[in-house]
């Protein structure tokens, strides 16, 4: 059962659910292109909303608006019941809205724990010298916490596994406050396991009562975790459910595009057999 995409703000009657961020007819052009069109969006505490779509289908646009990178020429953003233009990143973060990039996330030559404090030190003393035992100290058991174990967090973070580096950068988010994380293909570039890592640390989160939005092109990620699925298609909304509304094989076939899939495999074939005479 969704509960209503209308246009009006929603309200949630059903459930301990809050929505944090709602986008109602968002759109964004970058000079005559139209990156999104007409997209609607709800971010709700405790749930993770998944976007699903191809190369070019508006992803990156969609969470740059979100996270303050980019504003949005058309419709209304609304953050906890506000409407919302953000003009910065911090802004965004101000508003509990974090965003954990795939590579940007971490300075790799610097410790995991100081990674975990960058901008954000704690200081002591009327010096206000870097109080750096109570940072690793913090550190270590926010990622205890968190379910996350790594030995020493002496060692700089280029050391860590992909995963390992996700997770260190969604703990910080959360410590320091997010209410919303918006994780950008965080398992694109992993294996299985580290992907794994990643994929029950976002429950994790979700569990916490944080708004998730995972961002990536793997259905089989997505619905090992997701709550709620929006599929773009050049800009626009194709698929829009929760998920007991969908199952795998429906949200598989819409990323993968049957007709287009059906259409490539007969031109394949004919090349084929060309080939074969
Ligand atoms: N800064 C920009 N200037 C001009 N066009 C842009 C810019 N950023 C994105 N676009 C265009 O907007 C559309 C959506 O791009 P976007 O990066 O949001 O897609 P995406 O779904 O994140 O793709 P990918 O899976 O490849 O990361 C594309 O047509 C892209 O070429
Ligand atoms: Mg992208």
């Amino acid at each position: 059962m969704s509960t209503a995409t209308e246009d009006t703000m929603p309200t949630h009657e059903s459930g301990p659910t809050t929505e944090i961020v709602r986008l109602v007819d968002v759109g964004k052009a970058y000079g005559n292109v139209t990156a999104l069109r007409e997209v609607n969006l709800s971010v709700r505490q405790g749930e993770v909303t998944c976007v699903l779509g191809d190369n070019g289908a508006g992803k990156s646009t969609l969470i740059k608006i979100m996270s303050g990178l980019h504003d949005y020429d058309a419709g209304q953003m609304y953050v906890n019941g506000e409407l919302s233009h953000f003009s910065s990143p911090r802004e965004a973060l101000g508003a509990g809205i974090a965003t954990v990039y795939q590579d940007l996330a971490l300075a790799p030559l610097m410790s995991v724990w100081r990674n975990f404090f960058l901008g954000n030190e704690i200081r002591r003393g009327p010096l206000r010298l870097l109080d750096n035992k109570r940072m690793e100290q913090v550190t270590g058991e926010e990622l205890t916490r968190m379910g996350i174990s790594i030995p020493d967090l002496d060692r700089p973070v280029a050391s860590l596994s992909g995963g390992q580096r996700q997770c260190i950068a969604i703990a910080r988010a959360i410590h320091f406050g997010a209410k919303v994380i918006i994780l950008d293909e965080p398992t694109a570039a992993l294996g299985v396991k580290q992907s794994g890592v990643v994929l029950k640390y976002i429950v994790r989160a979700r569990d916490a009562g944080l708004g998730v939005v995972f961002i990536t092109h793997n259905p089989h990620h997505a619905y090992l975790v997701g709550n709620h699925f929006v599929v773009l298609k050049l800009g626009r909304i194709a698929l829009d459910e929760e998920r007991e509304d969908l199952t795998l094989d429906q949200l598989t076939a819409e990323m993968a595009g049957g007709d287009e899939l059906a259409e490539l495999s007969h031109e394949i074939r004919q090349m084929d057999a060309a080939a074969d005479r």
